[in-house]
């Protein structure tokens, strides 16, 4: 087991790193949550994999156990879904003692997480995070939300969990093309924080993609250590919390555009392509360090281009960012392989250029 500590204003929490299900309910009594009501939130396809494990653990910490299942998939993270956990809170009469536990990838952290936040103006959390995806990015610094009329994770809060508990073995069941898409946020790490971990990646990509235990173990605490850090050092994204957005600008407007027809990682994976096509044109990255993040990228499967979404849709998306400031977007641009700095000074002709570097129609 490993034990990572995220230590922000508004709460000090443990992330564990375990091989199965064992040690959640010790995890759970170590937090104090022992007691209470607790429900299960999880999506279709984690509620028929996990539902079940999971409930055996929480009862044995438990006042009682309940479980609510939503549809699977990005076009559910809205209101409405969020309206339903609400109702089903109600009706079963949750208080400000109940927890909920988040089952699944981030579209159900997000979500289970948000409405943690505003039921009863706030109650208990907690992130099992089953995606690759959740569990080195999603289920750690606290961002809950929803997607609003076009805009992604427009509606939310930053508002903590508990404890993440981090099965491993989970990925186990996790369909091939969702583990490429988490392998972008992994990526992402080493282009914007650590040349030693982008080295490491490159080194162990075969072990990583053959899905040696030890390897990914590694690698998925490696990402959990670096996320920690930042957000113990900004937890709302005053200042340093940006990097962590690197590739999302472009990337979250491809996303939408595509009408979630592309995953968020194969999103991320393509808006890092096109800022790092724009730092080579300001020579601030090499043809050379391109080239390795691309080999990277390719290496998990993930997309270097796409075809059928409109670059000026994509352009006008992405001013409903939350990051546009006074009509500007703030970009997170790299310099080399390791370092990433934040500005809004970054013309229409550069963010053009920037995405037909990666739309080709
Ligand atoms: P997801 O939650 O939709 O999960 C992907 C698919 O995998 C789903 O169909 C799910 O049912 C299935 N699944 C989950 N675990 C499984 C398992 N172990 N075995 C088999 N199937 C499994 O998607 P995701 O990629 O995990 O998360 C993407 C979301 O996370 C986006 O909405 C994005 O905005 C959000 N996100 C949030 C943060 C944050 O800081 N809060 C960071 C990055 C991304
Ligand atoms: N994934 C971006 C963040 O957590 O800040």
């Amino acid at each position: 087991m490993e034990k990572i500590t995220v230590v922000t204003p508004t709460k000090q929490y443990p992330i564990l790193l375990e091989q199965s299900f064992d040690g959640l309910a010790n995890a759970i009594k170590e937090q104090n949550l022992s007691g209470r009501k607790m429900c299960i939130i999880a999506d279709e396809n984690t509620d028929k994999l996990y539902r079940e494990v999971v409930k055996k653990e929480l009862q044995k910490v438990a006042d009682t156990v309940f479980y609510h299942c939503f549809p699977a998939g990005e076009q559910h993270k809205n209101l409405e879904t969020i309206s339903n956990f609400y109702q089903f809170y109600q009706k079963n009469r949750f208080d400000r003692k109940t927890v909920i536990v988040a089952l699944g990838g981030g579209v159900c952290g997000d979500m289970a997480g948000f409405s943690a936040a505003t039921y009863l103006r706030g109650i208990s959390f907690i992130q099992i995070p089953t995606t690759l995806l959740a569990q080195v990015d999603s289920s750690v610094g606290g961002k809950t939300g929803v997607d609003f009329c076009g805009a992604k994770n427009n509606i939310g809060a930053f508002y903590q969990p508990e404890l993440v508990y981090i099965n491993t073995s989970t990925l186990k069941t996790l369909p091939q093309k969702e583990f490429s898409a988490g392998m972008a946020e992994v990526i992402k790490y080493g282009c914007i924080l650590s040349p030693k971990f982008f080295q490491y990646l490159q080194q162990q990509k075969q072990n990583i993609l053959s899905m040696q235990h030890d390897v990914l173990s590694e690698m998925i605490k490696q990402c959990c250590l670096l996320k920690a850090e930042v957000v113990s050092k900004d937890e709302k994204e005053n200042g340093l919390r940006e990097i962590l957005n690197f590739g999302h600008t472009i990337g979250h407007a491809i996303e939408t555009i595509s009408n979630f027809q592309l995953l968020h990682g194969e999103c991320v994976s393509l808006g890092m392509l096109a800022v790092l096509e724009l730092g080579k044109k300001r020579k601030e990255v090499t043809e050379q360090e391109q080239k390795e993040v691309q080999e990277l990228l390719a290496y998990f499967h993930l997309p270097l281009y796409v075809n059928s979404v409109s670059k000026e849709n994509i352009y006008q998306q992405m001013f409903l960012d939350k990051k546009v400031k006074q009509n500007k977007i703030s970009f997170v641009l790299p310099k080399g392989i390791g370092e990433v700095y934040t500005t809004s000074e970054v013309s229409e002709n550069e963010i053009r250029k920037a995405i037909d570097f990666v739309v080709k129609i």
